[in-house]
């Protein structure tokens, strides 16, 4: 059985590079690299149908949205597809209460309905470019960090002018394989947006927390926009004489659908990955800080969700902040489940010492040294742990309550900005404004804050995290922080208040007494000493500058492995198959979900499944028109192999033709650690059936104008 094991573990290593099938997140521009893998796995179009700088490719259709999601263009109108959390905000910021976007929906009827929002983007890639060699060339190992960095911002700050001297584009340069290559980006910015429709809630974001990042889902997560330009066709501020954006291409939908077994790929943005990480990064993210954070969010959400399970204002209040520190919390979990699952830590380990052995041999042979590469990795971990350890108590424990944030601003405001008289008052503005947040229902709210404040602070105190307190039990330790939260200016309203109002530097003195900013810089005092600071930071500059050397020393090793780069919220390709799994012993999750199962999950008594009426009625009606099944059901959601990560949120997700079949929208939980180890047994992205989309649109929402302007394929 031990030997069994052992012989997984080493058939796992022994390739290391030579990654799975499915794993991978591709540079478009060099596409090429991977087209007869995605022609063999069943793709029919070419890398050139994908990105091309002569003609116009799909690449021209997929955008990044709001600087953190990915859209796509769906008619020559400019019409654009994201997801619903992506567009969350912006439906938000309509909303009032006699017009609840959120709850109820918006559909723009006419494009004179279609709403701005000011201060949303979306950038089209006009093409990238490889600049290495500009960016590194005569630069040696041997220079010192900063140095090195401070060259290489200046390269690029000079390139990037150049690139675009003259037109109406944006450049940026990005490291890749941790700087051993570097790539330009000429983006063209759309400042223009406007909101044309999103469902309900209870549709766009049905099953809410309780089902985010799992499978069966049947989220209809998707909201709609429309680009706008001056009339000559270039990017503008909002204007009510703009014109609907032509984009030089938009994706084409198919109605055929997917099933088991069938190519697909996403086409977007994906945000931060960390494949070529050595152990020590493992256990520090999965064995470290995810538990901790973990933990202390438990204390979070327990009292938020008490308090939004007593009436529908406290649910309002605490929604979106809870959705917040749910996603994360929820996602560390099956990372650190996924991480042991696989063993990972074991499995990073041995690939170590098969790199340390061939590393060994290169300079036997009179090669390269990389052999002090790994060993001086180690000593940087060594550094870095136990001071990552306490700042992440800190910002994740410290901070977590109401109460100590605004302490924290406060403290803020009497030392670093307390300059000028006018970086004071902007600073005094940005609390007045929390403060009005704080203080509205306050009975209410400070039990809340109240208890999260002393249960986290319990929290660290037990961990040995506040040696600075001279408290022996948790009963003078609670008495303690009792007192400071009756006590603080912070929990008085008219103190609070006049204090801001008027604030003036001279102000800082007093500021400085109150006992809650007491407590802030004496913690901070505690964690973020000038040493520790050094050492961090020190550690940090070692380890990029030897992951550097690590995987140029890897790309050496396997010479014949096609790395992919981490990702870095550059335009990406993923590639894999509709694909159902098993994620637990007995268990097997078919790869996609129907109406029906909405309608099992229905429970009108708890909120994240209450279904709209209407999607009732049309359920009983079975009349799906177009977008049904051959076998009579509506599909809502289907699952696939494709590696993608948080960015991918909105993200077309295209059939083998190149057309359009869903948006990606989540992950399974049991796959979530594929942002440092990927597996294809268990690694799934999740994506929103497009046939369900415009089934919304269309039927639900009676926005046929809407479909009618798309390009639709059967
Ligand atoms: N898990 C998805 C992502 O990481 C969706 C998050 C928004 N939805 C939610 N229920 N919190 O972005
Ligand atoms: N929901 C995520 C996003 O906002 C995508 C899920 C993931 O793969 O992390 O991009």
């Amino acid at each position: 059985m031990k030997k069994r094991l052992l012989s997984l573990v080493i058939l796992m290593a022994t390739a290391p590079l030579a990654l799975h099938a499915d794993e991978g997140m591709w540079i478009p521009m060099l596409l090429q690299r991977n087209e007869a893998a995605m022609q063999r796995a069943g793709m029919h179009i070419s890398a050139s149908d994908i990105y091309d700088i002569n003609h116009a490719s799909l690449k021209d259709a997929v955008v990044l949205f709001a600087g953190g999601c990915t859209g796509e263009f769906v008619s020559k109108e400019g019409l654009l597809l994201t997801n619903h959390h992506c567009g969350y905000n912006e439906i938000v910021k309509h909303s009032t209460v006699e017009h609840d976007y959120l709850t109820h929906g918006f559909w723009a009827m006419s494009r004179e309905q279609e709403l701005p929002c000011p201060g949303l983007t979306v950038v089209r890639l006009v093409r990238m470019e490889d600049v290495t060699r500009q960016v590194l060339h005569g630069l040696d190992d041997n220079l010192d960090e900063a140095q090195r960095d401070k060259l290489i911002e200046h390269r690029i700050d000079s390139l990037c002018d150049h690139a675009v001297e003259g037109t109406h584009y944006r450049a940026a340069i990005k490291p890749f394989y941790y700087g051993n290559q570097y790539f330009m980006y000429i983006n063209e910015v759309f400042n223009d947006v406007r909101l044309v429709g999103a469902p309900p809630s209870n549709i766009g974001k049905f099953g809410g927390d309780t089902d985010n990042w799992m499978w069966p889902r049947h989220t209809g997560d998707f909201s709609v926009f429309r680009v706008y330009v001056s009339p000559d066709g270039l990017p503008a501020e909002y204007s009510k004489d703009n014109v609907p954006y032509q984009p030089l291409k938009h994706l084409t939908i198919s109605l055929k659908g997917v099933d088991e077994g069938d190519f697909t790929f996403v086409f977007g943005y994906p945000g931060t990955t960390r494949r070529y990480v050595t152990h020590d990064q493992v256990d520090l993210s999965a064995n470290l800080e995810n538990p901790i954070r973990i933990a202390l969010r438990d204390i979070r959400l327990k009292h938020y969700n008490n308090a939004m399970n007593q009436s529908p204002a406290q649910r309002l209040r605490y929604a979106s902040t809870v959705a917040g520190i749910a996603n994360g919390w929820k996602k560390w979990q099956g990372e650190t489940q996924g991480i042991a699952r696989l063993r990972t830590v074991e499995i990073k380990k041995y690939q170590e010492s098969q790199f340390q052995m061939w590393a060994e041999e290169l300079k036997a042979a009179g090669g390269h040294d990389y052999t002090r590469v790994l060993p001086q990795l180690e000593e940087a971990y060594a550094r870095l742990r136990p001071i990552d350890l306490e700042w992440t108590y800190f910002n994740e424990g410290l901070l977590a309550s109401d109460f100590m944030y605004r302490a924290y601003l406060l403290w803020n405001l009497a030392t670093r900005h307390s300059t000028t008289d006018d970086d004071a008052q902007a600073t005094a503005q940005k609390l007045l404004a929390r403060n009005e947040t704080f203080f509205k229902d306050f009975d209410q709210h400070s039990v809340v804050d109240h208890a999260i404040f002393v249960e986290t602070l319990t929290y660290l105190w037990r961990a040995g995290q506040m040696p600075y307190l001279d408290i022996r039990s948790e009963a003078d330790l609670a008495k303690y922080l009792d007192k400071i939260y009756s006590q603080s200016i912070l929990t008085h309203r008219d103190k609070m208040d006049r204090l801001l109002k008027g604030y003036t530097p001279r102000q800082a003195r007093k500021v400085l007494g109150d006992p809650a900013v007491e407590l802030m810089v004496q913690a901070y005092d505690n964690s973020y000493t000038e040493a520790k600071r050094n050492t961090f930071n020190t550690a940090q500059a070692d380890i990029q500058r030897l992951m550097r050397l690590y995987l140029r020393g890897m790309m050496e090793q396997y010479p014949d492995s096609n790395f992919f780069p981490d990702a870095n919220l550059t335009l990406r390709v993923a590639y894999g198959h509709v694909k159902g799994f098993s994620p637990r012993d007995g268990v097997y999750y078919t790869p996609y979900s129907t109406l029906t199962g909405i309608m099992e999950k229905e429970n009108p008594d708890i909120y994240d499944y209450v279904v709209e009426p209407k999607l009732r009625s049309l359920f009983a009606a079975h009349n799906y028109g177009p977008y049904g099944s051959p076998d009579g059901s509506l599909r809502v959601g289907f699952i696939a192999t494709n590696h993608t990560t948080g960015g991918n949120s909105g993200s077309p997700v295209l059939n083998a033709d190149g057309q359009l079949v869903g948006l990606n929208f989540d992950r399974c939980w049991e796959g979530t650690m594929s942002d440092l180890i990927f597996d294809p047994r268990y690694c799934r992205n999740i994506c929103l059936d497009i046939r369900y989309c415009l089934f919304l649109i269309d039927q639900f929402a009676g926005a046929k104008h809407l479909v009618e302007e798309m390009d639709i394929v059967r």
